[in-house]
């Protein structure tokens, strides 16, 4: 007994290094939380557990001399000043290791970028009302977002790069952004030119050419091979609809995801894990407690 006790140590080692290969087989997931006043609150989200990054959608009007418009749909009416009571359970979610972020975008917003100028003031904007700067009126509280995700959906490209740079440069700042799958995107292949991006989850659905379609995904893995080869990132996210309901096309069950989909990817280019639309579907459909640990 006594002369096993010097290798207790080592033993212990071994187990630690074991769960740390054990945890880290998994990819992690990413959600969209805003757009639906039935999704539940965004701490409710946190807690369940199965994200590590909520981004908080959407921010859809900046830019062009704009004033910018937060859109939480049920949730909280920002023009009241209702979204500040967001700052508490903004801190849970970072408090559990989820990093959250502020969207721009989305579908149906009105919002793009006049000139450099431009750019540099909504780099402004957002530092000061949703990052670590000082704004007066902070839309969703004193909590200090982590970073903002790009979802530009309007085809308009110009100057999105400049906002890249402006955000990086302004230090600490997590940038991420959600392209469709078509390869390069009509609003964000400049922006993503620039490698300044952590994570880009690329929309893999309304988009039949290149997400999962039929029952095959050879389309996927080929534009999957295209973007990691052709983009400087961190890490790349396989973006999926939480439900057959919440996108038009490119629903993957969850089985054929983890069994098929997510094998056919892995291995390439820096994968990080799966991108679900959106925290509504994803509680309808109970989808990422059903491939988490297998993504
Ligand atoms: C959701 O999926 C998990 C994992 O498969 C399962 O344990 C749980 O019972 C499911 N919940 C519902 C409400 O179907």
């Amino acid at each position: 007994m006594a002369a096993n006790l010097k290798w207790a140590p080592v033993l212990a080692l071994v187990v630690v290094v074991a769960a740390m290969v054990g945890t880290t087989s998994a990819g992690n997931i990413a959600v969209y939380w805003g757009q639906n006043g039935n999704e539940g609150s965004l701490a409710d989200a946190c807690n369940s557990g199965l994200y590590a990054y909520v981004n908080i959608a959407f921010l859809t009007t900046f830019g062009n001399g704009q004033t910018p418009v937060l859109n939480l749909a049920g949730h909280c009416d920002p023009g009241s000043g209702s979204c500040t009571g967001q700052s508490s359970d903004i801190q849970t979610c970072q408090s559990l290791g989820i990093k959250v972020l502020l969207s721009i975008g989305g579908a149906s917003g009105s919002y793009g970028l006049s000139s450099t100028d431009d750019a540099n003031s909504v780099a402004d904007y957002l530092w000061d009302n949703f990052l670590g700067g000082s704004g007066s009126s902070r839309p969703l509280g004193a909590a200090v977002l982590d970073g903002i995700d790009f979802d530009i959906e309007n085809g308009q490209s110009a100057h999105y790069d400049d906002l890249a740079n402006a955000l990086k440069g302004k230090g600490s700042v997590l940038l991420t952004a959600a392209p469709q799958c078509p390869y390069p995107d009509a609003s964000l292949g400049p922006a993503l030119q620039t490698g300044q991006f952590d994570n880009v989850w690329i929309q893999f659905y309304n988009n039949p050419g290149c997400a999962y379609a039929n029952g095959d995904d050879t389309n996927l893995v080929n534009a999957w091979n295209t973007w990691t080869s052709s983009i400087t990132a961190g890490s790349f996210y396989l973006g999926v609809p939480a439900s057959p309901q919440a996108a038009g096309s490119g629903y993957i069950d969850p089985g054929t995801l983890t069994g098929t989909v997510i094998p056919a990817i892995r291995g390439i280019g820096n994968y990080g894990g799966i991108m679900v639309w959106d925290r509504f579907n994803d509680v309808q459909n109970n989808y990422s407690s059903q491939v988490k640990g297998s993504v």
